[in-house]
Protein backbone atom coordinates (compact mmCIF):
# COMPACT_ATOMS: atom_id res chain seq x y z
CA UNK A 1 0.00 0.00 0.00
CA UNK A 2 1.28 3.39 -0.58
CA UNK A 3 1.54 5.39 2.54
CA UNK A 4 2.91 8.62 0.87
CA UNK A 5 1.55 11.49 0.16
CA UNK A 6 2.60 13.84 -2.99
CA UNK A 7 0.23 16.58 -1.38
CA UNK A 8 2.67 17.30 1.03
CA UNK A 9 5.78 16.01 0.21
CA UNK A 10 6.98 12.59 -1.52
CA UNK A 11 8.34 10.36 1.58
CA UNK A 12 5.84 11.75 3.53
CA UNK A 13 3.37 9.49 5.49
CA UNK A 14 -0.37 9.86 4.46
CA UNK A 15 -1.05 11.62 7.61
CA UNK A 16 -2.00 15.61 8.47
CA UNK A 17 0.95 17.14 10.06
CA UNK A 18 0.77 17.93 14.06
CA UNK A 19 0.72 20.56 15.94
CA UNK A 20 1.80 20.20 19.52
CA UNK A 21 4.35 22.32 21.95
CA UNK A 22 7.91 22.59 21.57
CA UNK A 23 10.24 19.76 23.58
CA UNK A 24 13.86 18.90 23.58
CA UNK A 25 13.60 16.70 21.24
CA UNK A 26 12.88 19.48 18.67
CA UNK A 27 15.94 21.01 19.14
CA UNK A 28 18.47 19.47 16.76
CA UNK A 29 15.64 20.08 13.93
CA UNK A 30 14.96 23.36 14.60
CA UNK A 31 18.75 24.43 14.89
CA UNK A 32 19.09 23.19 11.36
CA UNK A 33 15.99 25.27 9.90
CA UNK A 34 17.54 28.46 12.20
CA UNK A 35 21.17 27.87 10.54
CA UNK A 36 20.42 27.62 6.72
CA UNK A 37 18.62 31.40 7.69
CA UNK A 38 21.29 32.38 8.94
CA UNK A 39 23.60 31.15 5.75
CA UNK A 40 21.03 31.82 3.12
CA UNK A 41 19.27 34.80 4.38
CA UNK A 42 18.63 38.13 4.86
CA UNK A 43 15.34 37.65 6.45
CA UNK A 44 17.69 36.69 9.97
CA UNK A 45 20.28 39.18 11.42
CA UNK A 46 22.88 36.96 12.61
CA UNK A 47 26.27 36.13 10.48
CA UNK A 48 27.30 32.73 12.72
CA UNK A 49 25.53 29.75 13.01
CA UNK A 50 24.27 28.82 16.83
CA UNK A 51 24.68 25.89 18.53
CA UNK A 52 21.84 23.31 20.11
CA UNK A 53 22.65 24.44 23.04
CA UNK A 54 22.34 27.93 22.46
CA UNK A 55 18.52 27.17 20.58
CA UNK A 56 18.16 24.74 24.13
CA UNK A 57 18.48 28.13 26.12
CA UNK A 58 16.35 29.71 24.00
CA UNK A 59 13.57 27.27 24.59
CA UNK A 60 13.95 27.50 28.42
CA UNK A 61 13.51 30.96 28.53
CA UNK A 62 10.20 30.62 26.54
CA UNK A 63 8.91 28.14 28.71
CA UNK A 64 10.11 30.31 31.96
CA UNK A 65 8.40 33.05 30.85
CA UNK A 66 5.19 31.29 29.85
CA UNK A 67 5.21 32.08 26.11
CA UNK A 68 3.67 29.62 23.69
CA UNK A 69 6.56 27.61 20.71
CA UNK A 70 4.18 25.05 18.77
CA UNK A 71 5.98 23.15 16.24
CA UNK A 72 4.91 21.23 13.14
CA UNK A 73 5.50 17.89 12.49
CA UNK A 74 5.25 15.28 9.85
CA UNK A 75 6.14 11.61 9.73
CA UNK A 76 8.71 10.65 7.13
CA UNK A 77 8.28 7.04 5.56
CA UNK A 78 11.72 5.94 4.45
CA UNK A 79 12.51 3.80 0.96
CA UNK A 80 12.40 0.59 3.42
CA UNK A 81 9.34 1.93 5.10
CA UNK A 82 10.65 3.04 9.13
CA UNK A 83 8.53 5.75 9.40
CA UNK A 84 10.25 8.35 11.77
CA UNK A 85 8.98 11.91 13.07
CA UNK A 86 10.87 15.38 11.73
CA UNK A 87 9.87 18.82 12.86
CA UNK A 88 9.67 21.09 9.79
CA UNK A 89 8.70 24.31 11.52
CA UNK A 90 7.88 26.28 14.40
CA UNK A 91 6.35 29.48 15.50
CA UNK A 92 6.66 31.39 18.72
CA UNK A 93 5.93 34.26 20.75
CA UNK A 94 8.94 35.91 23.29
CA UNK A 95 9.36 39.14 25.20
CA UNK A 96 9.10 42.38 22.91
CA UNK A 97 11.41 44.85 25.39
CA UNK A 98 12.13 44.05 29.29
CA UNK A 99 10.62 47.39 30.63
CA UNK A 100 7.38 46.26 32.70
CA UNK A 101 4.50 48.00 30.42
CA UNK A 102 5.31 45.88 27.74
CA UNK A 103 4.23 42.94 29.53
CA UNK A 104 1.05 42.26 27.40
CA UNK A 105 2.99 43.08 23.94
CA UNK A 106 5.59 40.06 22.32
CA UNK A 107 6.75 39.61 19.12
CA UNK A 108 6.61 36.37 16.87
CA UNK A 109 8.70 34.20 14.66
CA UNK A 110 7.91 31.65 12.79
CA UNK A 111 10.17 29.64 10.53
CA UNK A 112 9.50 26.80 7.76
CA UNK A 113 11.58 24.36 6.47
CA UNK A 114 12.56 25.60 2.74
CA UNK A 115 11.43 22.48 1.23
CA UNK A 116 7.68 22.82 2.84
CA UNK A 117 7.46 26.36 2.30
CA UNK A 118 3.68 27.43 0.22
CA UNK A 119 1.74 24.69 1.61
CA UNK A 120 -0.51 26.17 4.55
CA UNK A 121 1.83 25.28 7.39
CA UNK A 122 3.19 28.50 8.37
CA UNK A 123 -0.85 29.83 8.46
CA UNK A 124 -1.79 26.60 10.40
CA UNK A 125 0.97 27.49 13.31
CA UNK A 126 0.42 31.10 13.31
CA UNK A 127 -3.34 30.09 13.97
CA UNK A 128 -2.46 27.91 16.88
CA UNK A 129 0.12 30.39 18.45
CA UNK A 130 -2.31 33.65 17.86
CA UNK A 131 -5.24 31.26 19.39
CA UNK A 132 -3.05 30.59 22.29
CA UNK A 133 -1.46 34.18 22.92
CA UNK A 134 -5.38 35.38 22.85
CA UNK A 135 -5.99 33.01 25.65
CA UNK A 136 -2.72 33.33 27.64
CA UNK A 137 -4.43 37.47 27.82
CA UNK A 138 -1.57 39.29 25.68
CA UNK A 139 -2.73 42.64 23.96
CA UNK A 140 -0.68 43.04 20.84
CA UNK A 141 1.55 41.02 18.65
CA UNK A 142 4.90 42.16 16.51
CA UNK A 143 6.12 40.87 13.46
CA UNK A 144 9.62 42.28 12.19
CA UNK A 145 10.38 41.50 9.01
CA UNK A 146 13.07 42.64 6.26
CA UNK A 147 11.72 44.40 3.85
CA UNK A 148 13.76 42.95 1.06
CA UNK A 149 12.15 39.09 1.92
CA UNK A 150 9.24 40.53 -0.12
CA UNK A 151 7.88 36.67 0.08
CA UNK A 152 7.36 37.30 3.48
CA UNK A 153 5.96 40.47 3.82
CA UNK A 154 3.04 39.25 1.60
CA UNK A 155 2.72 36.13 4.16
CA UNK A 156 1.80 39.12 7.42
CA UNK A 157 -0.17 41.37 5.04
CA UNK A 158 -2.14 37.90 3.71
CA UNK A 159 -3.26 36.97 7.57
CA UNK A 160 -4.80 40.83 8.32
CA UNK A 161 -1.86 42.23 9.98
CA UNK A 162 -1.08 45.47 9.53
CA UNK A 163 2.10 47.76 9.04
CA UNK A 164 3.25 49.68 11.90
CA UNK A 165 6.17 51.33 10.43
CA UNK A 166 8.92 50.84 8.74
CA UNK A 167 12.61 51.44 10.24
CA UNK A 168 14.79 51.95 7.94
CA UNK A 169 18.83 50.60 6.99
CA UNK A 170 19.07 49.07 10.65
CA UNK A 171 20.49 45.91 9.63
CA UNK A 172 23.30 44.87 7.24
CA UNK A 173 24.05 41.53 5.76
CA UNK A 174 24.98 40.03 2.71
CA UNK A 175 27.10 43.74 1.63
CA UNK A 176 23.70 45.81 1.82
CA UNK A 177 21.86 47.74 4.47
CA UNK A 178 18.38 46.19 5.59
CA UNK A 179 14.90 47.81 6.20
CA UNK A 180 12.52 46.23 9.14
CA UNK A 181 8.41 46.30 8.14
CA UNK A 182 7.05 45.79 11.58
CA UNK A 183 3.50 44.43 11.20
CA UNK A 184 1.15 44.13 14.30
CA UNK A 185 -2.23 42.92 15.71
CA UNK A 186 -3.99 43.97 19.03
CA UNK A 187 -5.52 40.85 20.03
C1 LIG B 1 6.94 33.21 5.92
C2 LIG B 1 6.72 31.70 6.11
C3 LIG B 1 6.71 31.37 7.60
C4 LIG B 1 5.39 31.31 5.49
O1 LIG B 1 5.14 29.95 5.73
P1 LIG B 1 4.46 29.04 4.60
O2 LIG B 1 4.15 27.71 5.18
O3 LIG B 1 5.32 29.08 3.39
O4 LIG B 1 3.13 29.89 4.33
P2 LIG B 1 1.70 29.35 3.86
O5 LIG B 1 1.88 28.25 2.89
O6 LIG B 1 0.85 29.12 5.05
O7 LIG B 1 1.15 30.65 3.16
C5 LIG B 1 1.58 30.95 1.88
C6 LIG B 1 1.78 32.42 1.77
O8 LIG B 1 3.00 32.80 2.40
C7 LIG B 1 3.74 33.64 1.54
N1 LIG B 1 5.02 32.95 1.29
C8 LIG B 1 6.16 33.33 1.89
N2 LIG B 1 7.17 32.58 1.49
C9 LIG B 1 6.67 31.66 0.63
C10 LIG B 1 7.24 30.62 -0.13
N3 LIG B 1 8.56 30.36 -0.09
N4 LIG B 1 6.45 29.87 -0.92
C11 LIG B 1 5.12 30.16 -0.98
N5 LIG B 1 4.53 31.13 -0.28
C12 LIG B 1 5.28 31.89 0.52
C13 LIG B 1 2.88 33.97 0.38
O9 LIG B 1 2.17 35.16 0.69
C14 LIG B 1 1.90 32.83 0.31
O10 LIG B 1 0.62 33.22 -0.11
P3 LIG B 1 0.26 33.29 -1.66
O11 LIG B 1 0.65 31.97 -2.22
O12 LIG B 1 -1.23 33.54 -1.64
O13 LIG B 1 1.05 34.43 -2.19
C15 LIG B 1 7.85 30.87 5.43
O14 LIG B 1 7.93 31.24 4.09
C16 LIG B 1 9.22 31.04 6.07
O15 LIG B 1 9.60 30.27 6.94
N6 LIG B 1 10.00 32.05 5.63
C17 LIG B 1 11.33 32.29 6.18
C18 LIG B 1 11.30 32.82 7.60
C19 LIG B 1 10.50 34.11 7.72
O16 LIG B 1 10.63 35.01 6.90
N7 LIG B 1 9.67 34.19 8.79
C20 LIG B 1 8.83 35.34 9.01
C21 LIG B 1 9.51 36.38 9.86
S1 LIG B 1 9.58 35.87 11.54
Amino acid sequence: MDTTCQCLHPGLANDAPTLRPANDGDIPFITEIYNEQIRTSVGLFLNHEVSEENRLAWLRDLQKGAYPCVVVEVDEVREDGVRSKRTIGWCNIGRYRSKAAYDATAEISLYIHRDFRGRGLGSLLLGSVVAEARSRKFHTLLAMVTAQNTDSCRFWGKHGWGQAGVTREVGWKFNQWLDVVTYQIIL
